[in-house]
């Protein structure tokens, strides 16, 4: 069964390598079912990193979260939430670039707190996320298809 899962493109992959990543996401055989550009208001950054905010790095995460337009994307595939998780590969790129080479926070991103991505760590923080930024779906339209 198809799933969903929320995808962020982080303001620090924004600028340079945006286009290349929507480019790796469909060619992994994603259909990108919503997608939206924002900047993140600092509210909002800290209520959707709010698991994280007894973390040292918290408000660096907040900061940098806020500093630029983010791209907010649902994903739906088979198995979504661990195919995107995957192909992100681990969040430290020093690993990443040990362990996933090929991934895309080992071609993207520069640092642990600058990891150029976001994925769902679950099937149930998806839904959270994807309503939180989204608000309730109704549509079920394709806006890879054109
Ligand atoms: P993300 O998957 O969006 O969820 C939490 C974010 O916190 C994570 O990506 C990283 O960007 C950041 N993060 C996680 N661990 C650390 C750390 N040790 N130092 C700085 N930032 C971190």
């Amino acid at each position: 069964p198809k799933q969903q899962t929320l995808a962020i493109i982080k303001p620090d992959a924004m600028e340079e390598h945006r286009e290349e990543i929507l480019g790796e996401i469909r060619a992994g055989g994603f259909s990108i079912t919503q997608l939206k550009e924002m900047v993140l208001s600092r509210d909002l950054a800290e209520e959707f990193y709010s698991q994280h905010r007894d973390k040292p790095f918290y408000s660096q995460l907040v900061d940098f979260m806020c500093r630029g337009p983010c791209m907010m994307l649902v994903l739906t595939k088979e198995n979504a939430v661990e195919e995107w998780r995957s192909m992100m590969g681990p969040t430290d790129p020093k690993l990443a670039q040990k362990t996933a080479p090929g991934s895309l926070r080992a071609r993207f991103a520069s640092d642990i707190l600058h990891s150029a991505l976001h994925g769902s760590s679950s099937q149930q923080h998806a839904q959270e996320n994807i309503r939180f930024l989204f608000g309730d779906i109704t549509s079920e339209g394709d806006l890879t298809s054109d």
